[in-house]
């Protein structure tokens, strides 16, 4: 038997303003993007927007329906219309936030399990690594170099060949 072990390296920051300015107008537009979420069910809004390498912003915001599981998270709506509308482009990074009228969120909301093997599978198509920021509204940002950071043992494409 071999006892081994992943570190992970990440950024805390306090504020919004500690960030660079491309990485804060990215957060300011994930808060943004919460405006679309539609969410009566759970009343938990969660936004993301997504920097192209173009220099393009996609936001995306979660959708929520009746029937439960037919609902979306708001980062696989912004990265499936990627995925379909510009399949070439290359993501540098994205900031993913959430908002409820429950309570007051003090912590950064990090992304499910479904999204990150969704967002590792693009980080893999590209090849050139996604940066993903959770931010806190109000509260602190966390700031990961990679998608593989998060999901290390991701399911990868080779499982399917012989
Ligand atoms: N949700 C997201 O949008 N992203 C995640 O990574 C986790 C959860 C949404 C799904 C649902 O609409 C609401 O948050 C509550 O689970």
């Amino acid at each position: 038997m071999k006892l081994l072990n992943l570190n992970i390296s990440f950024e805390q920051y306090a504020g919004l303003n500690e960030l660079n300015t491309k990485d804060k107008l990215l957060c300011e537009n994930a808060e943004l993007a919460l405006k679309g979420s539609y969410s009566p069910y759970s009343k938990f809004r969660v936004g993301t927007a997504i920097r192209l390498a173009s220099g393009e912003t996609i936001l995306g915001s979660n959708q929520e329906n009746l029937a439960y599981p037919s609902g979306l998270c708001a980062e696989r709506v912004a990265l499936f219309s990627i995925g379909s509308n510009q399949p070439n482009a290359i993501i540098e990074s994205m900031a993913i936030t959430a908002q409820t009228d429950h309570f007051q969120i003090t912590k950064p909301v990090t992304s499910c399990g479904g999204c990150l093997q969704v967002m590792a599978e693009f980080e893999r198509k590209q090849t050139t690594p996604i940066e993903v920021i959770f931010y806190c509204l109000n509260g602190e940002i966390l700031k990961v170099p990679s998608v593989k950071s998060l999901l290390p043992f991701s399911f990868v494409e080779d499982r399917l060949e012989r």
